[in-house]
């Protein structure tokens, strides 16, 4: 999961690029806006984030009660949700900008970053609270429980050929924008 997190914010980093190329009109295409949206939502939201909140989340709102009340966890469902409202702004946007509307660019812009920004930070959370709370709070039963879990996941997810996929699709974008 740290891995996949990884892969997320290296998409992060091509938003960026390219909501800069929004702004000054340099070269884009506005179909890898569409891409993106695809990833976020596929890969980052479905793939990622249902591991996180069907499984992993889920059982450390059943089980670390003191966690749970903290409302730590409860943070991590709203902020996902904050970005599916972010993709879903993004998405009108692109509509408006396809049918001519200059001005969408802005929208563009303002969702593109609030999204990666809230996405970076929500991942730094993760990474340096949660998963650590997850490792020194679950016990070996509850662990194995959601090592099992996700692995089931991710071979449905393989099988499927979701990771192959979306990571191929990141890499065309770093090439195209990152030039990597
Ligand atoms: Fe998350
Ligand atoms: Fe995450």
């Amino acid at each position: 999961m740290v891995e996949e997190h990884e892969n997320i914010r290296r998409m992060l980093k091509v938003i960026r690029e390219i909501s800069y190329r929004v702004m000054v009109l340099d070269e884009f295409h506005i179909d890898d806006v569409v891409d993106i949206i695809d990833f976020v939502r596929n890969y980052a939201d479905r793939h990622h984030h249902g591991k996180e909140e069907n499984i992993l989340f889920e059982t450390m709102n059943k089980t670390i009660e003191r966690l749970a009340k903290s409302g730590a966890i409860t943070g991590m469902y709203i902020e996902h949700d904050m970005g599916r409202l972010y993709m879903g702004n993004l998405e009108k946007a692109i509509e408006r900008f396809k049918d001519g509307d200059d001005r969408a660019r802005l929208d563009i812009i303002a969702n593109a970053i609030s999204y990666s920004e809230l996405l970076d930070r929500h991942i730094e959370k993760e990474n340096t609270a949660m998963y650590r709370f997850a490792e020194n709070m679950l016990d070996e039963d509850n662990k194995n429980y959601v090592e099992e879990e996700c692995n089931k996941v991710e071979d449905r997810a393989s099988h499927e050929g979701l990771q192959e996929k979306y990571l191929s699709l990141l890499a065309n974008l770093e090439k195209k924008y990152l030039g990597k």
